[in-house]
């Protein structure tokens, strides 16, 4: 079957293609994996840094916090989203026509946006804490906030997840198909 062709019948943007789909879904869920990793890894140190016995060893979690994490996490982020994209507009699943793909779509903008206005900001002030840390310097407020990223994170990233692979609640408009019997009736 020509691009054109197969584009009319699926409704798709553009042709993406078998082996070009898989290459693109495998960089998707390869990148929403490092997400999902990366966050993992923000708990321990976040934990790690409130909780750890050893001073030094607090100090030095929150000074990695703040040195590795927001570029790393925006960078699978946004590979996540442009995969993402790539895969809605190249295949029948669309960006707006089911809901699975749709709610996905807003998690990851929504989650990308708060890495850079709600989780970069405090981050000078964390490594400052953490390299004073050992000297006994009292905690910014900033410390207390860093419970929520991982957890919101954590959680949405497992609702996405969750809708990719179930795939539920249908279309968001109901199909040529559907509406003809639906007229019909
Ligand atoms: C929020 C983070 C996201 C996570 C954790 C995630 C996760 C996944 C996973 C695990 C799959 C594979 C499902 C399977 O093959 O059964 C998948 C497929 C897919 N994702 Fe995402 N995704 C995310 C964001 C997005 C976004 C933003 C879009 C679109 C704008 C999107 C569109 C798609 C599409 C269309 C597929 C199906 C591809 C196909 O079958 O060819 N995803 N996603």
């Amino acid at each position: 079957m020509t691009a054109t062709r197969t584009v009319r019948r699926t409704g798709a943007w553009f042709d993406l293609g078998r082996r070009w789909r898989k290459t693109v879904l495998v960089t998707h869920i390869v990148s929403a994996g490092a997400w999902i990793g990366i966050d993992v890894m923000v708990a321990v140190l976040v934990l790690t840094g409130k909780y750890g016995t050893d001073v030094e060893v607090r100090g030095l979690a929150y000074e990695a916090l703040a040195t590795f994490v927001v570029w790393p996490m925006l960078g699978s982020g946004l590979i996540c989203l442009l995969t993402g994209l790539i895969l809605g507009l190249g295949t029948r699943w669309g960006l707006l026509r089911y809901w699975w793909v749709a709610v996905k779509l807003v998690l990851n903008l929504v989650l990308c946006t708060l890495i850079l206005v709600a989780l970069r900001p405090g981050m000078g002030e964390v490594g400052d804490y953490g390299r004073d840390l050992p000297g006994g310097a009292s905690e910014p407020a900033a410390i207390s906030d860093l419970f929520y990223p991982p957890a919101v994170s954590l959680t949405a990233l497992t609702l996405a997840t969750v809708l990719a692979v179930a795939k539920p609640w249908g279309r968001i408009r109901p199909g040529r198909r559907a509406r003809r019997a639906r007229d019909d009736v």
